[in-house]
């Protein structure tokens, strides 16, 4: 199924030179929580850095003109990424928490009242709970929770009464612990149709599935640099225009404005209107690079890839520990993102990744900032591979064979 070859791939990603202290390769399987960075986006920032850096939309010397049209360029491989009708409805943010901060308090604040509801899952990350928990602390809105079935989907048995009246649904188009890909089409037709917005968080599905704002009938769709090749540092929010436009900002100061007096202000236009202060300029010619390379490979080919590997990971974790391993989320390899979270044995999660650190082998174990999820699974945490272009099924075999020592040592 796929089109590249990931020993090519690996070649482009300097951290797979690194020498590991006993000489084994590293295997990555954490790229849910961060992803590597290929050569392209590290020359590209350091390019920017030596020649070409200088604040951006202010001066009009021609390295700072450069800088900007760098800037802008990289706007609009963002907007093509997606789908996006023009670079003006892509806006620039430190990372995907800071987009649906945004949503929350530049739309929220404008257009949400004391017993309004939001309409949230329970499969959500933190980033797109917790700002609507403080809306709900500071405006008295009402917030409801589409439940997660046995089976790791979205249980939509109660959607017509829970989404009846609601203002905005937000939901995450795929769970960065069960994998899950979630029905975003679906919702978002029902929650137009009930008249509300809708918050598509695409942290975890940006990097990996082809993205269409408009089929997936989002209003905003956020997501994060680092998860997707690029830096740290940056993320990104795609709004719809119009909605964007009749938004008040978000923060205030330099660069988001046209005018300001002493009495008061006039914002700048779409995007730069939430883009107050210098922003993150190479961090952002460093996505437009990680765009460029993730095109190179075809998102359709990246897809395929991960759905081969998760495939791959599920039947042999299984067949070679049986009942001993437990892999949340959906059964089906193309109903979800190359995620695995699962339980071992009864080894602590911690205990786990410590282990496997010891050969190598990096997965997270934790909470995965989703800890209304952990409740509803019954467990305080999970271990969490997580797979991307750069991994095989070497890496798979790794972190079974990893597995086993896991075992020889605790149980
Ligand atoms: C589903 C999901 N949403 C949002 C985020 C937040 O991304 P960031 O930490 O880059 O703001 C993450 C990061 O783990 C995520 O997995």
């Amino acid at each position: 199924m796929t089109d590249f070859e990931v020993a090519t791939v690996r070649k482009d990603f300097p951290i797979f030179d690194r020498p590991q202290s006993d000489g084994r390769p590293l295997v990555y399987l954490d790229s849910a929580s961060s992803s590597q960075k290929p050569r392209a986006v590290l020359d590209a920032m350091e390019h920017y850095y030596e020649t070409t850096h200088a604040n951006v939309h202010r001066g009009v010397y021609s390295i700072a003109e450069e800088a900007t049209r760098l800037m802008e360029e990289a706007r609009g491989k963002l907007a093509a990424f997606v789908g996006a009708r023009s670079s003006r409805e892509i806006v620039f943010a430190k990372n995907g928490t800071e987009c649906l901060n945004l949503v929350a308090n530049a739309w929220g604040r404008a257009n949400l009242r004391a017993g309004d509801a939001v309409l949230l899952t329970e499969i959500e990350h933190h980033a797109n709970l917790v700002p609507w928990l403080m809306l709900k602390d500071q405006l008295g809105i009402e917030l409801r929770y589409i439940p997660v079935g046995p089976d790791g989907h979205l249980d939509l048995t109660d959607l017509d009464r829970l989404i009846d009246g609601v203002r905005l649904l937000g939901v995450t188009a795929m769970s960065n612990v069960l994998g899950t890909l979630t029905p975003v089409r679906r919702l978002a037709d029902a929650a137009h149709a009930a008249g509300a917005v809708v918050v598509v968080d695409g942290a975890q599905y940006a990097p990996h599935l082809v993205t269409d704002v408009g089929a997936l009938g989002a209003d905003f769709f956020a997501f994060t640099g680092h998860k997707l090749l690029g830096p740290t540092g940056i993320g990104v929010l795609w709004g719809r225009e119009e909605l964007l436009d009749a938004m008040p900002p978000f923060l205030g100061g330099g660069e988001m404005i046209r005018d300001v007096r002493l009495d008061g202000f006039t914002p700048n236009e779409l995007p730069w209107k939430f883009e107050a202060g210098t922003p993150p300029i190479a961090e952002t010619i460093g996505l437009g690079a990680a765009v460029d390379y993730l095109q190179g490979l075809g998102m359709e080919a990246v897809r395929a890839h991960e759905v081969g590997l998760t495939a791959y990971a599920m039947r042999t974790l299984t067949a070679r520990h049986g009942t001993d391993i437990k892999v949340f989320g959906p059964s089906e390899p193309a109903e979800r993102g190359g995620v695995l979270s699962f339980a071992f044995k009864d080894v602590h999660p911690h205990d786990i990744s410590q282990v496997l650190d010891q050969v190598g082998v990096c997965v997270r174990a934790g909470h995965h900032c989703a800890k209304p999820l952990m409740r509803r699974l019954g467990v305080a945490a999970t271990a969490r591979a997580s797979f991307y272009v750069y991994n095989d099924e070497a890496d798979v075999d790794a972190l079974s064979d990893a597995l086993d020592a896991t075992s020889d040592l605790f149980c």
